[in-house]
């Protein structure tokens, strides 16, 4: 299969969307922006769409799907109830990086659920997102557009590289700004509980809803959540990534030394709040130099801001990078360890598992 890709910025690209509509009726794959990462869709309501996402992302059966809607009006089509906080978290955060986990409407196919009782859903930001759910009219299954374990796509060429020739269609939105994945929430128990971190904060989620139950997320190889899927090695890059505390200049040089080509993320050492630091990822070729090494250095240095929200719209998206110039060892500055951090760390300490 040829993976046809077309360009889309407004929903005023009308040939487009109608395009993309086309394959989702015909149960194909559309792979598309959110502002989160992209997703790979397909009719939620049809159970052979379905099975062709499994089959192009080579993931596990029993690994549910988010389901997206274009308004909250539409959560009546796959959830069979809509608790009070689910009003309460939607009314403040959708549209938005925010997955509620309801309990299921029977007509959502078990493959779109993995068998289970609970459907995660979400209404996504993204004007090209809501444009595509506007023009076909479905409810739209779909996970990120890579594939199963590897890392998520922030821009349609991480998409073309994983899955070209697997899927239908990729509209190409630009790079997402987000650049992690969704908070999901199970609202089915009587205290939430988070299921993954993401680009809504827990101080956020909790300033709508009181305290969350989450789960204990300390040390970078702490237990993953028990979430289904949310299994070891999600979201890993090709090359074997380890993370440090503060030793990563020396870690970094002794690598260099031995003859590995090193990619390095580092963490800048200025707080980037608004005025002081840069909100975006920096090439450093000096780095090499200041730690010593001979020329050329064979060392891939970048360096994230030091901010929460910034880091994560540039991280996978550097690990990309870095994959794609040959590294054979990427090194990344572990976070601080507090909650403002939480979805990154828990991003990294998922990419460094192997
Ligand atoms: O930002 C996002 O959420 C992106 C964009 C495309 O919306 N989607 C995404 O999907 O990250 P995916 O499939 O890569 O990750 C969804 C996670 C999986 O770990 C899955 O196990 C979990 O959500 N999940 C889905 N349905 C669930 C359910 N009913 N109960 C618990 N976890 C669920
Ligand atoms: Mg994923």
């Amino acid at each position: 299969m040829q993976s046809e890709v077309l360009r889309v910025s407004t929903d005023l690209d009308q040939a487009a969307f109608q395009r993309a509509a086309a394959v989702l009726a015909a149960d194909g794959l559309v792979a598309f922006p959110t502002e989160t990462v992209y997703g790979l869709g397909a009719n939620a309501f049809s159970a052979a769409a379905v099975a062709r996402i499994f089959a192009a992302k080579g993931r596990p059966a029993n690994n549910p799907l988010i389901v997206h809607i274009a308004d909250v009006a539409e959560v009546g089509r796959v959830a069979a109830d809509w608790p009070a906080n689910a009003a309460r978290l939607a009314e403040q955060f959708w549209p938005g990086p925010l997955t509620l986990v309801l309990p299921k409407r029977h007509e959502v196919p078990n493959a779109v659920t993995g068998g289970g009782a609970t459907v995660a859903v979400r209404v996504p930001a993204h004007p090209v997102a809501l444009a595509l759910l506007r023009a076909s009219g479905y409810a739209i299954a779909a996970p990120s557009a890579n594939r199963s374990s590897r890392l998520s796509p922030t821009q349609a060429d991480h998409v073309m590289r994983g899955l070209g020739g697997r899927i239908n269609l990729i509209l190409d939105g630009g790079p997402t700004a987000g650049g992690i994945e969704s908070t999901i929430i199970d609202v089915t128990t009587k205290r939430p509980r988070l299921l993954r971190p993401g680009l809504i904060t827990m101080a956020e989620i909790e300033a709508v809803v009181g305290n969350v139950d989450r789960p204990v997320m300390t040390a970078k190889i702490a237990t993953p959540m028990a979430a289904p899927g949310m299994l070891e090695g999600h979201y890993a890059p090709r090359a074997p990534l380890e993370c440090v505390n503060d030793e990563g200049m020396a870690r970094v040089a002794a690598l260099c030394r031995s003859g590995v080509r090193v990619g390095w993320v580092r963490l800048s050492p200025l707080e980037a709040n608004g005025s002081s630091g840069s909100m975006h990822a920096l090439t450093r070729p000096d780095i090499g130099h200041e730690a010593g090494l001979a020329d050329p250095p064979g060392l891939f240095a970048v360096e994230l801001p030091n901010d929460p929200a910034a880091y994560a719209a540039s991280i996978y998206a550097t690990l990309h990078e870095m994959d794609d110039s040959g590294v054979d060892r990427i090194i990344v500055d572990w976070p601080p360890e507090t909650d403002k951090w939480l979805a990154v760390r828990d991003r990294l300490r998922r990419a460094a598992v192997k």
